[in-house]
C-alpha cells in the first residue's frame, strides 16, 4: 500500500515495500541528522551495517534502512541525539 509519512514535519510520499530511506532518498532527502561529531548521517550501505542512516521515529534512533514505511508514521532527523 502506498501512503504518506511525516518528515521533520513534512508530508512525504512513500511506495508499498519501501523502507524509509528509499522514500526519503526518492523525495530528495540526503541528510538524514547529524553525528554527535557533526558529521552528516546519510545512506550509505543501505544493509543496516554502518548506522549512518539512523532517524529518530519517535521511540528512539533506528536505521532507516532497514525501517519499513508505515502510513502516517512521523520521523525526525537524528541530530546528534544518543538515544
Ligand atoms: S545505510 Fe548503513 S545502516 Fe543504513
Amino acid at each position: 500500500m502506498n501512503g504518506t509519512l511525516l518528515w521533520n514535519g513534512t508530508a512525504l510520499p512513500f511506495r508499498a515495500g519501501e523502507t524509509v530511506a528509499s522514500a526519503l532518498t526518492r523525495a530528495g532527502v540526503r541528510h538524514f541528522g547529524t553525528t554527535p561529531q557533526g558529521q552528516a548521517r546519510a545512506l550509505f550501505c543501505g544493509i543496516g551495517q554502518c548506522q549512518n542512516c539512523l532517524v529518530h521515529d519517535g521511540t528512539g534512533l533506528t536505521e532507516a534502512c532497514l525501517l519499513p514505511c508505515r502510513d502516517g508514521m512521523a520521523l525526525t532527523d537524528a541530530g546528534a541525539r544518543h538515544d
